[in-house]
């Protein structure tokens, strides 16, 4: 048994959801650990597209268990919504396979309200561009001691007491600080009451189903969400998610800490940012507009246009201090194809210096120049190249130069949405 934390390198959307997919061939059970419905992660199979923001990227696969950690965010609304989506698409959501840890947190109305109605309130620089689904309202309840967690909700009237007390202070914020109206708590209680009737038989105690999986000798996969540059610790704060997203945080988050041997890193072929914020190897230009159109660039979220730009390999470097890969998943590959020279940044120049890592003060990220190296770029389509041997002489040089790079195998290279158009490389 090795078990697998797969997480994203850069600002998100790197291709996590369809990396997963496939590497649920592999294990037995599929594990979220951080982050909450501010995710989407795209699963392509055949002609039918799925997009899931919370239920775990591995729930196509028949029999596979999926398992909700407590280090995630989830709101029951939209749990339902996605239960139910997958289930007219004839997928099996029986709570045989799907799982929520008690210890988990809950989105509630009020953290959606406070989340959208903080963004409206910043002017234009200081808006994080948040995807307004309550994930950082959620998570500062959690450390303040006063968040609703999944395991209440077997206890109602610890809900409806816990709600009646956070009101006190939310409907002070929403009214007197963003002039928003108030939320009735018996209202919001019975909002949510029907989805936590429903969602209780979904209950677990996560930590212990990993470790009888491990019992088992069953291989565990645990998908993060999100990106490395939006940790809220080492990402370009305050322009980021609320949770850690490195891996380190599989563990806290999931309750669990054997065997986590395998580390694997999704890479875009280039980088894109969703929000604001600092993307030092941003194209807006026609570059950046043939990688938006080619990769269909769009949030799978919120819908927004996503920000393109050249792979950055100071990022990568550091999420290599930070997570430890042990392989890498080059997404996206087939976007660069009809580009002419392909730039990617090797260092950046910071303060007069050349920098190899992400300098750490407050909206340095905004300041440096990007140090490029050019590579001949390739005119071929590849979406249909099943072996690596197949790819155009300077694809497969590009590949290896960020092997070297950062002295990591590529083991999966992806050349298209669909599942079939993965190439893996021993
Ligand atoms: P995630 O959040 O990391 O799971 O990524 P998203 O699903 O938000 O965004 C990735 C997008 O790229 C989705 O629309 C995928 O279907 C698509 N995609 C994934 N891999 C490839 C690839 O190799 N080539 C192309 N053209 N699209 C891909
Ligand atoms: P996946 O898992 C890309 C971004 C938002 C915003 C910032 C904070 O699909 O890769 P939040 O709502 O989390 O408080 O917003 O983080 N963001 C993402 N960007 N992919 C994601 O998830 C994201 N989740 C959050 O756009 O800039
Ligand atoms: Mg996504």
């Amino acid at each position: 048994m090795s078990n697998m934390i797969v997480f994203g390198s850069q600002w998100g959307d790197e291709g996590k959801g369809k990396i997963v997919d496939i590497l649920t061939e592999d294990a037995e059970m599929i594990v979220r650990f951080q982050g909450g419905n501010n995710a989407g992660h795209t699963l392509v199979t055949g002609d039918k597209k799925f997009i899931l923001h919370l239920i775990p990227s591995g729930i196509l696969h028949p029999n596979k268990v999926c398992l909700i950690g407590n280090g995630v965010v989830l709101d029951p609304e939209v749990f339902c919504q996605e239960i139910d989506k997958l289930s007219r698409s004839g997928i099996d959501i029986s709570h045989e396979r799907l799982s929520i840890s008690k210890k988990t947190h809950l989105i509630m109305p009020y953290h959606k309200a406070l989340d959208q109605a903080r963004e409206i309130a910043k002017s234009g620089k200081d808006k994080i561009g948040t995807t307004g689904r309550g994930i950082g309202p959620c998570y500062e309840d959690k450390m303040s001691r006063v968040g609703i967690r999944a395991g209440d909700m077997q206890d109602l009237d610890l809900m409806r007491e816990k709600i009646n007390k956070a009101l006190v202070e939310k409907n002070s914020l929403l009214k007197h600080l963003y002039g928003q109206d108030p939320l009735d708590p018996e209202q919001v209680f019975e909002q949510i009451k029907p989805f936590c009737l429903r969602l209780e038989p979904f209950l677990a105690d996560v930590s212990q189903k990993i470790q009888d999986a491990r019992d088992k000798g069953k291989t565990v996969l645990f998908e993060g969400a999100q990106g490395i540059q939006l940790d809220i610790d080492h990402g370009t704060y305050p322009f980021v998610t609320s949770s850690n997203t490195v891996t380190g945080n599989a563990s806290a988050g999931s309750g669990y800490f054997y065997d986590m041997k395998k580390i694997l890193s999704v890479v875009k072929a280039y980088t894109t940012r969703v929000g604001q914020g600092p993307f030092p190897t941003e194209q807006d230009n026609e570059i950046g507009a043939h990688m938006q159109e080619m990769g269909a660039e769009f949030g799978s979220t919120t819908g927004r246009k996503r920000r393109c730009g050249w792979l950055d390999l100071v990022i990568l470097r550091e999420s290599v201090r930070l997570c430890g890969p042990t392989e890498i998943a080059l997404t996206k590959l087939d976007v660069l194809s009809g580009l002419e020279t392909i730039k990617v940044c090797t260092g950046y120049e910071y303060k007069g210096q050349t920098v190899s890592y992400p300098p750490q003060e407050e909206n340095a990220m905004a300041v440096v120049n990007p140090i490029y190296e050019e590579f001949p770029g390739w005119t071929e389509d590849i979406t249909k190249i099943s072996q690596i041997q197949e790819m155009p002489a300077n694809a497969r040089r590009y590949i290896e130069m960020i092997e070297n790079y950062l002295g990591i195998k590529i083991s999966i290279v992806s050349v298209g949405p669909d599942r079939d158009q993965t190439i893996r490389i021993d």
